[in-house]
């Protein structure tokens, strides 16, 4: 496990994929009913943006801190409420943090104390858990020294009945980990088919993805749908092209809402090389499967 997610923290990837989470939070919120999020895959939780790693890519040049510079005025309901979360973040901590997604489930937990919430994260590296466990100790979030491969399917069906479980993996070997991903989460929803499955991907090699999409389809898992936006077209060869995340069982309209968000958030993200990608070109929310 060689994979550091300090060198990629608040890229464009990772602000879709929090505003993303926090939509979905909000949706599973919004039936005042307790529920159960796991986020599986959690790093570190806090990152510093002048960390020596964040300095050396620069990655978050392109993307919380594009954000930043844009006019969020209008912006869907999802994206205000992570823009208040970054600035209660830098109020906490400092002013280059950038938070990871065990802290938005924490953030989450937080603003709804009476909701019932309950969260919990997993992560597999000693020096990820440890850093992990001493940023946000003090947080409504149970932290785990565990891998997720083992522990997803040990921990549900929870006794809520509703929740989500969230996958950020590294993608160290991407073909393998496509295959081992789906099944993965194959054996999860087998053990509990009602509960949401939010797992991000990259998009950089698309037979890849093509490949992971065939392999989904073929699976039992009902109502997948796939939310993509990408920096780059598919044709350029760069580190990633785009991000992807799959929701298996998404809230009621979850797909509408995502549109909304990837098409307000693309103009912000988009590079200046890559000037012909549009909000109808280069954001794509779709169903795999049922919807
Ligand atoms: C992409 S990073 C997670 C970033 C985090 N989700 C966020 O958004 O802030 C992936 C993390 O998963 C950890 N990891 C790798 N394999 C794992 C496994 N099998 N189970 C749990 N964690 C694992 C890595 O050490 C790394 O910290």
């Amino acid at each position: 496990m060689n994979y550091k997610h300090a060198y990629h923290a608040g890229n464009f990837a990772d602000v879709v994929k929090h505003i993303l989470l926090v939509q979905l939070l909000n949706q599973l919120g919004q039936k005042n009913k307790p529920f159960y999020v796991l986020d599986a895959y959690g790093g570190r939780g806090l990152y510093s943006l002048s960390s020596e790693e964040a300095r050396k890519t620069g990655e978050a040049k392109g993307g919380i801190q594009a954000l930043l510079q844009a006019d969020t005025e209008k912006a869907p309901a999802a994206v205000k409420d992570y823009m208040e979360g970054i600035k209660q973040a830098r109020f906490t901590y400092d002013n280059k943090v950038y938070p990871g997604s065990p802290w938005w489930v924490a953030h989450h937990i937080e603003k709804n104390p009476e909701a019932g919430v309950r969260g919990e994260a997993f992560e597999a590296k000693a020096t990820e858990y440890d850093a992990l466990n001493y940023q946000l100790h003090k947080l409504p979030i149970g932290i785990q020294h565990r891998d997720a491969f083992e522990g997803i399917t040990a921990v549900i069906p929870p006794k809520e009945k509703r929740g989500l479980i969230f996958l950020d993996p590294p993608y160290e070997q991407e073909h393998k980990d496509f295959t081992r991903l789906i099944n993965l989460l194959v054996s999860a929803y087998n053990k509990w088919p009602q509960g949401t499955y939010a797992l991000w991907f990259p998009i950089k090699n698309m037979e890849a993805v093509e490949l992971f999409y065939k392999k989904l389809k073929r699976t039992e898992m009902r109502r997948q749908l796939v939310c993509e936006l990408n920096i780059y077209p598919n044709d350029v060869a760069v580190g990633l092209n785009g991000t992807g995340l799959l929701v298996i069982n998404p809230p009621w309209q979850f797909d509408n809402h995502a549109r909304e968000i990837l098409r307000f958030l693309q103009p912000a993200l988009k590079v200046a090389d890559a000037p012909d990608l549009t909000p109808d070109s280069a954001t794509n929310v779709r169903w795999l499967v049922g919807e």
